[in-house]
């Protein structure tokens, strides 16, 4: 459910977020990064193969929270759903993508860059929401002054995030989490470098503490 979600965000605040096509490379990822201390991943669907991958990563991984990430079109909301992913999140929002998610009943994060953004969320009745991109327009700043108008909205910060910049976002009090591919950087996955990895989550985790 939603609520079992975000309660699990609250708590572990670090999000992965994983690019990459490779089936077996991406479950090892998974389970590198869970084993570490991060239980919930997203996977993103910006690859060829990436429905493959989210579908495997949800059988082989039970324990894992999977979410699918970049998720852009009522389409693509569908197969997310049916892959068994638990949650989904797009790095913006449409009034037709918003109704189709609302609608879907699936755990869902639509991305806002502002206020205006923000108000479609609400509209469909979605109060936790992802700021992108978070280096340009998810400050500390940024998230303090839409708390104003809007006091109820979570925001998951992610884009450009951190090992360093992580304690002082999650400072923010409408911060539920921060999101960032920084621990599971291409470069290793490709060379199967899984205790760099694990060394990286667990560093991760530690920020999110
Ligand atoms: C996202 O989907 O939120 C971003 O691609 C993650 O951004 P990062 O790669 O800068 O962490």
């Amino acid at each position: 459910s939603k609520s079992a979600i975000v309660s699990q965000l609250a708590q572990v605040r670090v999000l992965p977020i994983l690019v990459t096509d490779d089936v077996d490379q991406a479950i090892r990822c998974v389970q590198t990064l869970a084993e570490n201390g991060l239980p919930a991943v997203e996977i993103t669907l910006r690859t060829p193969n990436a429905m493959t991958v989210l579908r495997e990563v949800v059988r082989a991984c039970p324990d894992v929270t999977v979410g699918a990430g970049t998720i852009l079109t009522p389409a693509q909301l569908d197969a997310v759903r049916n892959s068994g992913a638990t949650f989904g999140i797009s790095p913006g929002i449409t009034p037709v993508l918003a109704k189709a998610a609302a609608e879907s009943g699936l755990p869902y994060f639509p991305g806002v860059g502002g206020a205006s953004d923000l108000m479609l969320a609400l509209e469909h009745g979605f109060d936790v929401v992802k700021l992108f991109p978070s280096d340009i327009v998810g400050s500390v700043k940024m998230a303090k002054a839409l708390g104003g108008p809007f006091p109820d909205v979570k925001f998951c910060l992610t884009g450009g995030v951190t090992v360093e910049s992580t304690p002082t976002l999650l400072q923010q009090s409408n911060v539920l989490c921060v999101g960032g591919s920084w621990m599971c950087p291409a470069n290793l996955i490709s060379a199967n470098d899984w205790a760099a990895i694990a060394q990286l989550a667990a560093q991760a985790a530690a920020a999110g503490k």
